[in-house]
């Protein structure tokens, strides 16, 4: 006989309970909110894509693309990769549907979840959630200070403090190239000192060398910050001056850190992550910009910049900061029977209020006030109807006021005309 079977969700994926609810909402709703507002619009991105783009996206030498995609051949010999991030699709799908003969910039969000055979550990997940914006078609240093700046305001309006961003430009295809040789040159020079991983990306990418976590190699990668300032071209330096300009006008809060490359190799001039400070810093998202991207997959010369955002990182920060989550009510008034006539009339009531394309909620099923109530509380409704034998007998019901706690009798009859009238008043007041 077969012994029983316990399924479990596969390491470093999970599910995200109905108590977890309240602080995705809470994110989801005003992201919409701040990037609609700032012009944005949303694109919904395939889960897998052929997997040359991302190859052809991140860099080959890129721990996402060596280590770290759910790569695998589908029925028909193709393969496919699992999205590990949503830039590079936001790049084909602006080439594929020839978005650049419209009005510049376009401004594109996605709210979407990734894929990443990463170590499973806090905040790291093979399956997490990703907030994106990325603005196509405009150069100006400015669009990069803009994009920084609604990202500051989207952190500040869902309550997190202690929100920085630290900051540093690669440069152009030139200065970074000139930057890359100086670096080599340095590390092959210390190379002895490396671990092995990083042996291994002197080698193929030494860019690389300094997303490096280990402590064996911080020194390393802190002496190397002086060669990349120093490698950085003028106009590269000037372009990067001016956007520290406008933050400065805009009184974002950013920090300088030259050894900030980011692991995906598209990224030239501004580069950033944003963290939050304090007794460890954590970082909850990264972007920059990817003025070569469009091109290199075969479109036209477009220069890009974006951001993404770790929904579950943003999660536990909340949870760290104790930020109260308000929550929105789940319904407009909860209608509460007590005995077998009230039943009858608490359902006719509720088809007269559903008439007025209200949120009517009730708990049929329950048979005590205080079970019914705790459900009105748990639905978080400003309204609750009560009606017992009494009131069916009066030809009334009672209306109470779950904020006040204010009760009054209303008439059968004049039950639609107070509901509507309480409820826009309240609404009014919010
Ligand atoms: P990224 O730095 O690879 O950039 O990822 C952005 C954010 O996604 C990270 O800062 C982190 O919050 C979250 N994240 C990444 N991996 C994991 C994981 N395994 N578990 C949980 N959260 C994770 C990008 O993906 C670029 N596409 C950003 C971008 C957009 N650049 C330009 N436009």
């Amino acid at each position: 006989m077969a012994g029983k079977i316990k399924f479990q969700t596969p390491r470093g994926v999970k599910d995200i309970l109905p108590k977890e609810q309240k602080y995705w909402w809470w994110l989801e709703k005003n992201f919409y909110n701040v990037f609609e507002a700032a012009g944005f619009e949303r694109i919904i991105l395939p889960t897998f894509e052929s997997t040359d783009l991302f190859k052809r996206s991140m860099g080959e030498f890129t721990d996402v693309v060596s280590k770290e995609m759910y790569t695998f051949k589908d029925k028909g010999g193709n393969s496919i990769t699992l999205r590990p991030e949503g830039t590079a699709g936001v790049a084909r799908a602006y080439i594929q549907h020839g978005m650049q003969v419209l009005p510049k910039p376009i401004k594109l969000f996605y709210w979407a979840p990734m894929f990443r055979y990463d170590r499973p550990q806090a905040g790291r997940f093979r399956e997490f959630w990703q907030f994106g914006l990325e603005v196509l078609g405009d150069d100006t240093p400015l669009s990069d200070a803009l994009l920084i700046q609604a990202l500051c305001k989207y952190y500040h309006k869902i309550g997190l403090q202690d929100v920085v961003v630290k900051i540093n430009s690669l440069g152009t295809d030139k200065s970074r190239s000139k930057m890359v040789g100086a670096l080599t040159k340095f590390l092959t020079g210390r190379k002895k000192d490396l671990c092995a991983d990083c042996k291994i990306r002197l080698k193929k990418n030494p860019l690389r060398v300094l997303d490096c976590k280990l402590n064996k190699c911080q020194s390393i990668i802190e002496e190397a910050s002086v060669i990349l300032i120093d490698n950085l071209d003028e106009a590269s330096k000037k372009r990067f001056t001016k956007v520290l300009e406008y933050l400065d006008e805009m009184q974002v809060c950013y920090e300088l850190d030259p050894t900030l490359v980011r692991g995906l190799d598209y990224y030239t001039h501004t580069l950033f992550e944003v963290v939050i400070k304090g007794k460890e810093e954590m970082a909850i998202g990264g972007g920059g910009r990817y003025d070569n991207l469009v091109k290199q997959l075969g479109g036209a010369d477009t220069a890009c910049i974006g951001y993404a955002g770790g929904v579950e990182r943003t999660i536990d920060a909340l949870k760290l900061q104790q930020v109260n989550i308000p929550e929105d009510s789940k319904a407009d008034i909860f209608v509460v029977q007590l005995g077998d006539k009230a039943k009858q009339k608490a359902i006719k009531v509720i088809d007269d209020l559903n008439g007025l394309d209200l949120r009517v909620a009730t708990a049929i099923g329950k048979g005590t006030i205080q079970g019914q109530l705790k459900e009105a509380n748990r639905l978080k409704v400003p309204f609750v109807l009560i009606i017992g034998d009494q009131e069916v007998h009066d030809k009334n019901v009672i209306l109470r006021d779950m904020h006040d706690r204010s009760q009054e009798t209303i008439l059968d009859r004049n039950i639609v005309k107070m509901v509507s009238k309480k409820i826009e008043e309240k609404n009014i007041s919010k």
